[in-house]
């Protein structure tokens, strides 16, 4: 049997659809690298109802995470909507729930990035990603935004950060993807697959 290939978790929370399309799109970047392929996991939402429990398998898009798949992941790739500023309440659920794995030192070394889609173009986008990479420190992990070789950066009037991706999906949720916005995200999953597989061998010595 030939070797599974390594791969890249990229693990979001969508409710309206924009941080999916985001997921996406990071994948097809993540997937432009030979040797590593894109692994799509969601999260499910919480309830109020501490008693409520959803379908183990969604009704449609990726599959809910499982602490397998982040534990086994070459490089992360965490993705929600802006929520007042900050990561939503069911990615941070997922989080918080990591303890196993940062007990036993999982994630240390690993390279990890962020993104994130916002109503409003300064609503939060960058004090988002910063929240999103708080635990992924915490966890040991490298963390790589996008550098300003990547000329969107510069010229974009939608979304796009040093510290990660976003998007301006608009009040109505309306608002596609730009050329920008996609040329970056797209290169933030190519950059997280090639330090993915540059940095194995740091995850191979434990
Ligand atoms: C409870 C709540 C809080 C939100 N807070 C913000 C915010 O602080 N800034 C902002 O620009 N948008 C905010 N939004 C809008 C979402 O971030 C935005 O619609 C996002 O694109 C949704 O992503 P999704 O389509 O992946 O669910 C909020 C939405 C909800 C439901």
């Amino acid at each position: 049997m030939r070797d599974a290939l390594p791969y890249v978790l990229i693990l979001y929370y969508s409710r309206y659809g924009a941080t999916r399309t985001m997921a996406e799109q990071l994948a097809a970047g993540v997937e432009s690298c030979p040797g590593i392929e894109a692994r799509l996991r969601t999260v499910p939402p919480v309830s109020p109802t501490c008693e409520a429990v959803d379908p183990e398998i969604p009704a449609e898009g990726a599959v809910y995470a499982s602490l397998d798949d982040l534990r086994h992941c070459a490089g992360l790739a965490l993705g929600s909507p802006t929520r007042f500023g900050n990561m939503a309440a069911p990615l941070k659920h997922f989080v918080d729930g990591t303890s196993e794995l940062w007990l036993g030192g999982a994630l240390i070394d690993k390279p990890a990035t962020a993104f994130t889609s916002t109503a409003s173009l300064h609503g939060g986008q960058e004090t988002t990603l910063l929240s999103m990479l708080l635990p992924l420190l915490h966890h040991g992990m490298v963390y790589a935004g996008i550098p300003y070789s990547e000329t969107a950066l510069m010229t974009t009037a939608g979304g796009g950060t040093p510290y990660g991706a976003s998007h301006l999906a608009g009040q109505r949720s309306d608002r596609v993807v730009t050329d920008e916005e996609r040329q970056l995200i797209r290169a933030q999953g190519l950059r997280l697959a090639r330090l993915a597989l540059s940095l194995r061998h740091l995850q191979e010595r434990s």
